[in-house]
């Protein structure tokens, strides 16, 4: 179960009327999602996925992933932005921090550094503990199978696949791209890639319940129906009432609009680090079009507290805070001792890591409202694939709704292309 608690917001509305207004705006923009009225409802297929699950497409991702898992040592997802964000944040959220069971999972493609490419081909070449060779499987993952930091990582570690695997490579390459056209699709079918498709109606950053996210999550022994469940539930339960989301997005808007322009979206669990690094880019590459939007600041605590906690209690009064909480124990693991230490701190013996990480998030709300800052929090009932299912679509839902309420159309990145026409013109591309 989700949970918006807004009451730490809502106490710095001062004029009702007007948030009355903004309210309503919510409603309509809800209704717009709904209906498939507003701005791009071309892509909306991220609800349509849920109306309407794919079975063969998630049968094929679970056999593919099975599969890999038996035999891979180490699997490589390549993608960048919404081909990659999104199952990041569930693996990090939901395995070890020590990954200590199936493949080892790396990433690339999701920059230009050329030190971490060659270090990484590298550690591929690097022998196991007990001599035999790595087993490594790659996937690929771009829509339009253009975007230059995934397409050339793609190529070193593509090259390096067929050199190593010979005739057997293309076992190993899985490509997951747009249904037709681009150049991983002329790839798959030149050298017979296995190939998962991502539907031409969703988007990249509201991609990762599609076979995007879900195969490298599924690798990672992450149960993905389970991640499926609780999104669909979430799905049917917005249908009916929104409520939570619409006063959610509504108070964040009057925020935005009264001149607040920073949303720091952080969390206490460290394991949720990355997620909190998939919403910034969901509403980041939403919202912040035409002049508007609230710039998310993704940050993890207590140790970012150690660097702009500071600032976030004192500085400049221009932004709001966002807290991702889970409520249930993610481990009991406790603080021990005998009453006899030299270090103090035997005031905390017998504590749950959980009970002292509480009693810090508690007064860090405490302080940063005080301290004039609004403070959401969403409460996540416990940190399992089911939950994590709910608030994506939580999140996916609320994107849309909010940016509609800013009259911005949600599902495109124009100002994205324009770093990239400037990169390419540098680079001397033609055309
Ligand atoms: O949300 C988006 O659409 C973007 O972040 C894309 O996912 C990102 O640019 C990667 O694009 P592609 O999958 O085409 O390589």
């Amino acid at each position: 179960m989700i949970v918006a608690n807004t009451d730490g917001a809502k106490q710095f509305i001062t004029n009702t009327e007007e948030f009355k207004r903004v309210k309503s705006r919510a409603e309509v923009a809800y209704q717009q999602v709904l209906a498939e009225k507003g701005l791009g409802s071309e892509w909306l297929g991220w609800r349509r996925i849920l109306r309407n699950p794919d079975k063969e497409s998630l049968e094929h991702v679970e056999s593919k992933a099975s599969r890999i898992r038996e035999e891979a040592d180490l699997f490589i997802s390549c993608g960048i932005g919404g081909s990659y964000l999104g199952a990041r944040a569930v693996i990090e959220a939901l395995s070890s921090p020590f990954r200590d069971e199936g493949p080892e999972i790396l990433f690339a493609g999701h920059h230009l550094g050329g030190n971490y490419l060659e270090k990484l081909t590298e550690y591929l070449e690097k022998p196991k503990a007990d001599g035999t060779a790595k087993s490594v499987y790659l996937n690929v993952i771009s829509k339009s199978g253009s975007t230059l930091e995934t397409a050339l990582a793609f190529r070193v570690l593509r090259k390096w696949m067929h050199r190593t695997y010979g005739a057997n490579a293309a076992d190993r390459i899985v490509v997951t791209t747009g249904p037709h056209g681009g150049v991983l699709n002329k790839m798959a079918e030149t050298y017979g890639y296995d190939k998962f498709v991502i539907p031409d109606d969703v988007g990249g950053r509201f991609s990762v319940l599609t076979p995007v996210g879900l195969l490298p999550v599924a690798v990672a022994g992450i149960n993905i129906r389970e991640l499926l469940y609780g999104a669909v539930n979430k799905f049917l339960e917005c249908e009916e009432s929104a409520d939570d989301i619409l006063e959610y997005a509504s108070l964040r808007c009057a925020f935005q609009e009264s001149g607040k322009v920073l949303d720091v979206i952080g969390s206490f669990d460290p394991e949720l680090r990355a997620f909190t690094g998939w919403i910034q880019q969901l509403l980041g590459e939403s919202e912040g079009k035409e002049g508007k939007g609230m710039f998310p600041v993704s940050a993890s605590y207590s140790t970012d507290l150690h660097s702009i906690g500071q600032m976030i209690q004192q500085g400049k009064r221009n932004m709001i805070e966002t807290f991702m909480v889970v409520h249930n124990p993610i481990t009991g693991y406790q603080v021990t001792g005998n009453g006899e230490e030299i270090d103090g701190l035997d005031y905390l013996s017998g504590k749950s890591f959980h009970e002292i990480n509480s009693n810090a998030l508690d007064g860090t709300i405490e302080a940063h409202i005080e301290g004039g800052v609004p403070v959401f929090q969403i409460v996540i009932e416990a940190l399992d694939a089911r939950n994590l299912g709910e608030l994506i679509y939580f999140y996916e839902l609320f994107t849309a709704i909010y940016v509609y309420m800013l009259n911005v159309n949600p599902f495109n990145q124009p100002g994205v292309e324009d770093y990239k026409k400037a990169m390419f013109r540098k680079l001397g591309k033609e055309g």
